[in-house]
């Protein structure tokens, strides 16, 4: 395979969208981000690609009501830059199952925690790091797994563990957590290739 183009879709802030763009700023990534994907309008992820030059598109359901104007905008961004690795970077939605079967193997999520442990339904944002505190867990981290019809559900490729401390919040156990899947990201990238 010549170089990835890789298609980000983020729906957040976009801090490991960051991460991404400066390795490949850095040549660490083996692979060129062509596109960034929100559903969300006000996504500082699109701020982020704008400044480094790359393209973004803002895709929701808001500006396509019909599930397969949807999909087809989501289609159309990905053919138009030859996409052959989509990364799921905080994108809050579920991803249309045409994709997830377009992209079969070739779709990856980060997910911050210990998966198949803190996974699925319910389970993002601070409520992950509130139930591994609750638990009891003295570890958690974060895991980069392939993305398959069920969520949070496919093959792990990388993962990564971080200390729970005896007097973590869920912030700061998910500022220790955001600081490594920043690392892992783009491993998980040089890794897929
Ligand atoms: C990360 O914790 C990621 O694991 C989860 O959503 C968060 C996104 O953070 N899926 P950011 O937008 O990359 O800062």
């Amino acid at each position: 395979m010549s170089e990835l183009s890789i298609a980000v879709f983020v729906s957040g802030g976009g801090t490991n969208l960051q991460a991404l763009i400066d390795a490949a700023g850095e040549g660490r990534l083996n692979g060129r981000i062509s596109a960034v994907i929100s559903n969300n309008s006000g996504s500082h992820a699109l701020v982020r690609a704008a400044n480094a030059g790359i393209n973004g598109y803002h895709i929701s359901g808001k500006r396509y009501p019909d599930g397969s104007d949807f999909v087809t905008a989501i289609l159309e961004a990905l053919d138009k830059h030859t996409i052959n690795l989509i990364i799921l970077a905080g994108y809050m939605k579920l991803l249309p199952i045409e994709i997830i079967r377009k992209f079969k193997s070739r779709i990856i999520n980060i997910h911050p925690a210990l998966l198949p442990k803190y996974g699925g339904e319910g389970m993002y944002g601070l409520n992950v790091h509130r139930a591994v505190i609750r638990s009891g867990d003295m570890l958690s981290g974060a895991s980069v797994h392939f993305v398959d019809e069920i969520f949070d559900h496919g093959a792990i490729l990388i993962q990564r563990t971080v200390p729970v401390l005896s007097d973590d919040s869920p912030e700061s156990l998910s500022a220790r957590v955001l600081r490594i899947e920043h690392k892992i990201l783009p491993m998980a990238v040089r890794m897929f290739l």
